[in-house]
């Protein structure tokens, strides 16, 4: 498939038209940013790692009945995925206490959450992604109450499909931001990435708090080995079934 001039780049991904309307090909990069890329960096083979990642876990969340946009891994650090219009919202899922939750309301790191918090964000870099509340959510007009319901419900059930598929792999699944979009046809598809970089993850073999440390969290605390962590989910992550 002929590949185009980019039609947008981001801080981890840059994304080409091909030459069906209807397909994208995403191309994942090793630049890193963090606190709304007031930090930048490069981790070593990250695009490959996260694409690996990511298409891996796109294609188990679409054999458990959660649509996606992913098509097909195409390159090592290239996918082909349904071309959506982004909703801009950043939908975060938390299981245990972690990041801006506890920076925010002083809950101790780790404190297991149950039911499991489900925020909504504005996706919008010049406001610093702020956190929305229900009234601005509708305020806003984003989505209707219908779609945002839609987006709560499958935000919840990747949830449960991943919390098995990284526990399976001797991982907890702390926290993690998806993002969706509609199709062509106003179909809510699951889109962007599933990554280390979306996700906190840590390592159950390991209680020291820093070394079981899995996700880009070892990037934003300059904690090092980085490269390792993310290519121990891979490992993890591709030795696990599909479905
Ligand atoms: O920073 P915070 O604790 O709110 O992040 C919650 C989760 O969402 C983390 O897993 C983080 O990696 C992810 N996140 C993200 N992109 C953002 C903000 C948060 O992937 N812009």
């Amino acid at each position: 498939m002929t590949q185009f001039s980019p039609l947008y780049e981001g801080k981890a991904k840059i994304i080409y038209a091909t030459s069906d309307p209807d397909i994208l090909l995403a191309e994942f990069k090793d630049d890193a940013t963090a606190f709304n890329a007031q930090k930048r960096g490069s981790i070593q083979n990250k695009g490959v790692m996260n694409c690996a990642i990511a298409s891996h876990l796109f294609q188990y969340l679409a054999a458990q009945g959660i649509p996606n946009h992913f098509i097909a891994q195409v390159a090592p650090n290239k996918m082909h995925m349904r071309r959506v219009e982004i909703i801009p919202l950043e939908v975060v899922v938390r299981n245990r206490a972690a990041g801006s939750l506890c920076r925010q309301t002083g809950l101790p790191l780790g404190l297991e959450l149950n039911p499991p918090l489900v925020e909504f964000y504005l996706k919008n870099d010049d406001l610093g992604d702020p956190l929305l509340t229900g009234d601005r959510l509708r305020l806003l007009q984003i989505a209707t109450d219908e779609e945002v319901a839609k987006i709560r419900e499958m935000a919840l059930a990747v949830n449960t499909h991943l919390s098995r598929f990284f526990a399976e792999c001797g991982i907890t699944l702390v926290d993690f931001k998806l993002e969706f979009g509609r199709s062509r046809s106003g179909e809510i598809l699951l889109a962007d990435e599933i990554s280390p970089d979306s996700c906190r993850l840590w390592n159950q073999d390991e209680s020291d708090p820093e070394k079981r440390i899995l996700d880009k969290d070892r990037f934003r605390q300059d904690l090092g080995a980085i490269e390792d962590a993310y290519a121990l989910v891979m490992q993890r992550v591709l030795a696990h079934s599909v479905r």
